[in-house]
């Protein structure tokens, strides 16, 4: 496999989206220093400067159901976090879907895009986006209150090569894992770090808000929310407030 390196591009995600169409293998890489038109979830911007962050894609090729494809975010999140952990001992959650959050700011971001036809899959390209040297002079002023980076939790700049490497080895396992053993020993260590689930939440979509109780996640991944009159809604994409 491949790893493309640019000191800076329009987005890693949309580099990756190229070489899937292109036949590129499972595991092709695409990292940027800095990216100029980050994609966040929603068709929010990711912003991310020069020399400050981690922007990465990673071309994955599952022979998965569709319906599926939600838990390999979910796995993403995992990696991310507990690579946080053994990287610099710092705890993190994850806000659902796959805002990873400390002290409940956001540190990174994870994007999946799918491309598939009727149900088969072609490929699924996870992008992550995280933090790590940023100043909070970097953030632009939308963010600022709700963004946070290692470097500013930590007190200390961190090195980024190395952390993207324990990252892409975590995910690794945790993909093995998966594929040997299906979902569950991964939903079991998501939801050790989940913060959403046993909450009253808040839910917003583009079709409007609901809120009620995160009951849990169901086996594909999907957000289960316990509305008042007793119903439980399915919940596949959305912001939510704790
Ligand atoms: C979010 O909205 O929380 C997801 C943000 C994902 C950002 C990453 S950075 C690397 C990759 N390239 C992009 O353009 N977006 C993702």
């Amino acid at each position: 496999q491949k790893i493309y390196y640019y000191p800076s591009i329009d987005s890693t995600q949309n580099k990756c989206q190229e070489l899937a169409k292109e036949g590129a293998p499972e595991g092709t890489l695409v990292v940027a220093d800095q990216q100029t038109e980050g994609k966040g979830r929603l068709g929010r911007v990711w912003h991310s400067p020069p020399g400050a962050n981690i922007s990465m894609s990673l071309l994955l090729r599952p022979a998965l159901e569709l319906q599926k494809c939600p838990q390999l975010t979910l796995l993403t999140a995992v990696a991310v976090v507990e690579t946080l952990h053994e990287f610099c001992g710092i705890s993190a959650q994850i806000k659902w879907p796959n805002d990873i959050l400390i002290n409940g700011k956001k540190v990174c971001g994870i994007l999946t895009e799918l491309n598939a036809e009727s149900d088969r899959i072609h490929s699924l390209i996870v992008g992550i986006g995280l933090n790590v040297n940023t100043l909070p002079e970097h953030f632009p002023e939308d963010v600022h209150g709700i963004a946070t980076s290692l470097r500013i939790e930590k007190g200390e700049p961190l090195r980024r090569v190395p952390l993207l490497q324990q990252i892409l080895t975590r995910l690794e396992e945790l993909y093995d894992l998966y594929l040997a053993k299906g979902f569950a020993p991964v939903k079991k260590r998501w939801e050790t770090y989940a913060v959403t689930i046993g909450k009253k939440v808040t839910i917003r979509t583009l079709q409007g808000s609901l809120s009620g109780y995160a009951e849990g996640i169901d086996e594909s991944g999907v957000l289960l929310v316990r509305r008042e009159d007793g119903s439980v809604t399915k919940v596949y994409s959305a912001d939510v407030e704790i």
